[in-house]
């Protein structure tokens, strides 16, 4: 890999190490999977170890270059754990996802002060000290890539999810930004994609078939989007000839919301 990211190709990338957070299921897993699939070695984290040491073993069973590692993003010294277990594994590590997430559907007035912290303590704390425990790494390196996953809800307020994951997600989309100007001057990039609702499990768990076709109706493309696109993009942006792309916030919403 070249310091400052000259590569010209997405070839060059193969074999960096990238780390996925909240890549148990859904778009994490896919988003992991696409890494994988262009080459990188990926660790695939998430709260729940388990299921992200069978997710990463269903991409590779011989476990030499996709990884599932357990990370509980609210915590700083868990990333400071897995950053260092895999700069022993894999040398080193060049791109951070800031994936996982969730929320709970509740009505705003509803929303209980336990409920708004741990919402937000995942969703935006959790960004915040993968890029800080991250942004230092690849700082010192002189190279890296950070892409964090944001949503419409932080743009527009959100349909189907609460105020705290809206919140969240809104300041999810400013750290971008704070940390972009930071660690650009090392070679290090910090992008946000803001997807609008995806087909997932999740969310057709967690939204009633009438309220998601009255959703559907309203995207211009007509259709819930498509998780392996948003990973698509991850990986455009993880790439080492993206580096005229930081603090960027990337809509991918079916018109929904245009700006
Ligand atoms: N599904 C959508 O339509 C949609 C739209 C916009 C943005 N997003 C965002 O995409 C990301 C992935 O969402 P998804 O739809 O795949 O949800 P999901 O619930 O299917 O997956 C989220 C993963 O994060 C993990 N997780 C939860 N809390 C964690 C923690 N504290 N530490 C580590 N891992 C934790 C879960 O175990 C799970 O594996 C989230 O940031 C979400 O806000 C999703």
């Amino acid at each position: 890999m070249s310091p400052q990211g000259t590569a010209e190709t997405w070839e060059d990338d193969a074999h960096h190490v990238a780390l996925v957070t909240g890549a148990a299921r859904g778009l994490g897993a896919c988003i992991a999977a696409r890494l994988y699939d262009r080459g990188y070695r990926v660790a695939l984290t998430d709260l729940d170890e388990e299921a992200a040491v069978k997710t990463a073993a269903e991409l590779d069973p011989e476990g030499r270059n996709a990884i599932g590692l357990a990370l509980d993003v609210r915590d700083k010294d868990a990333f400071l754990r897995v950053r260092d277990q895999l700069v022993d594994r894999w040398d080193a590590v060049s791109v951070l996802v800031n994936n996982a997430g969730y929320y709970t559907t509740e009505s705003l007035m509803d929303i209980t002060a336990d409920n708004f912290t741990s919402v937000v303590s995942t969703n935006l704390n959790g960004t915040f000290f993968g890029c800080q425990v991250f942004g230092a790494y690849f700082a010192a390196r002189g190279y890296g890539r950070i892409v964090n996953i944001a949503s419409l809800a932080g743009q527009n307020g959100g349909t189907a999810t609460g105020a705290h994951y809206a919140a969240a997600k809104g300041g999810v989309a400013t750290l971008t930004k704070v940390f972009a100007r930071e660690l650009g001057p090392q070679g290090v990039t910090v992008n946000a994609v803001s997807p609008g609702p995806q087909d997932l499990p999740v969310v057709r768990r967690m939204v009633a078939p009438d309220k998601l076709a009255q959703i559907e109706a309203s995207i211009p493309m007509g259709r819930l989007g498509r998780p392996q696109f948003i990973a698509d993009m991850v990986v455009l942006l993880a790439a080492e000839h993206a580096d005229a792309v930081t603090g960027a916030c990337w809509d991918a919403n079916g018109g929904l919301y245009m700006r």
